[in-house]
């Protein structure tokens, strides 16, 4: 038997690998672990793997792949989870799943594994990719079947069968890092009375302790997607992490969350997503520009089952991909450059230009014009009010 598992070096992942081999013949493991720009956390992570019992480790880098293909696409629907979350977590996984079974393919394996809890979303992802893309792999979840019960017995099981790991017992919040965003939940953030503690915060800096002075940024957008910051064109990895520095230093990106998880119960989170706040900001400055009304505002109402699929795991389905589809044709005039200002965690509107622009002063002024004829309104007002007036004509029986 072989077994691919989802590796980040972490304690949960770590355990994994000699529990693995005990409850599953000595089964040989091939760990994989996935770039998304989770930085020097990576460097230990090879050995990490082998000394905890791996036959190998794939280090793979999705850095490019994770912003242009899953990243992107979210912006560009306007996608937020409960009108706060970003995502950062939900779209790494159909893409760190489908990676595993790419491998567990090529290494002619049996099974997947994940060190996802059974009480959390993130089983639901891995294992609804690797149903979405080849429903005859096996899926291993220990955290389902094994006694281990806290943190704290995971530790110790490490320490009995010699495993190196990361945390000690008293910093313990569930934490997962991309380039894309932070998330912690667990520890003191379980009561939802209880405010974030500034040193918890591990990418940005709070907004008190941010400069006092602004900083503006331009951003270039081309069919939706941002390609340039401040004039300088860069790929979308280097871009995010262009925004992610800008973003850090000003503060901007917290967003704290009880949020509805897909296995009923709720859950506190507290997301550090700099770049990702800054680009979705930006994004619908543009669309604000650039949409007709009909297509923002249906936009709009797609935007929250569109986040509701890939919350849940369905990145893979007939109907994402369909809303993809229509989303790309909404985006190919959404194409300009938005000015913004970063101020203390605050993130400020400062101009937005289109060529595709439906914005037209002419039309809207309030001096003088030459094109729009102030007495088409008594008409159009007449024949659009005409419900409401006959439903009053009716309460007042004089309706005839
Ligand atoms: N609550 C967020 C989500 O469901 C973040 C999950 C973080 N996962 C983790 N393994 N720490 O997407
Ligand atoms: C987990 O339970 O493994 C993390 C949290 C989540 O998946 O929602």
């Amino acid at each position: 038997k072989k077994v691919v598992l989802a590796y980040s070096g972490g304690l949960d992942t770590s355990v994994i690998i000699p529990w693995l081999k005990e409850n599953y013949n000595n089964c040989e493991i091939i760990a994989v672990c996935a770039d998304l720009g989770q930085g020097d956390e990576l460097d230990p992570v090879h050995d990490k793997a082998i000394k905890s019992g791996a036959s190998k480790c794939y280090i793979l880098d999705l850095k490019e792949d994770f912003i242009a293909n899953y990243v992107w696409p979210c912006v560009k629907a306007g996608a937020v989870y409960e009108k706060k979350y970003l995502l950062g977590t939900s779209f790494a996984r159909p893409l760190i799943a489908k990676h595993l079974v790419d491998i567990a393919h090529k290494e002619g394996a049996d099974a997947v594994a994940h060190g996802a809890t059974g009480k959390g979303n993130d089983q639901v992802r891995f294992e609804l990719t690797v149903k979405s893309l080849d429903p005859d792999l096996a899926i291993i979840a220990p955290w389902r079947e094994w006694e281990l019960r806290s943190r704290d017995q995971e530790i110790d099981y490490a320490a009995a069968h010699n495993i190196p790991i990361p945390v000690s017992h008293e910093d313990d919040y569930s934490m997962d890092r991309n380039m894309w965003h932070l998330s912690h939940e667990g520890s003191d953030l379980e009561d939802p009375w209880n405010a974030p503690q500034a040193k918890m915060f591990r990418v940005t800096c709070t907004p008190e302790t941010a400069p006092d002075k602004p900083e503006m940024i331009e951003l270039e957008f081309e069919q939706g997607v941002p390609v340039s910051v401040n004039g300088k064109k860069m790929s979308p990895a280097r871009l995010v992490e262009t925004l992610n520095a800008i973003g850090i230093r000003n503060g901007v990106g917290i967003s704290d969350i009880v949020e509805n998880r897909l296995v009923g119960m709720k859950s506190r989170g507290v997301y550090e997503t700099p770049a990702g706040a800054i680009i979705y900001y930006a994004h619908n400055e543009l669309e604000n520009l650039c949409l007709d009304r009909d297509t923002y505002h249906y936009k709009e109402g797609l935007a929250i089952k569109y986040a509701e699929l890939v919350y849940d795991g369905k990145w893979f389905c007939a109907l994402r991909e369909a809303l993809e589809a229509f989303v790309n044709e909404t985006q190919k005039t959404v194409t300009g450059t938005v000015r913004l200002k970063l101020y203390k965690g605050n993130i400020i509107s400062a101009g937005a230009k289109s060529p595709y622009s439906l914005y037209s002063q002419e039309y809207v002024t309030f001096g003088e014009d030459e094109v729009y004829d102030q007495s088409d309104a008594t008409g159009f007002i007449n024949l659009f009010g005409l419900p409401l007036a006959v439903r009053a004509m009716m309460k007042k029986g004089t309706l005839k």
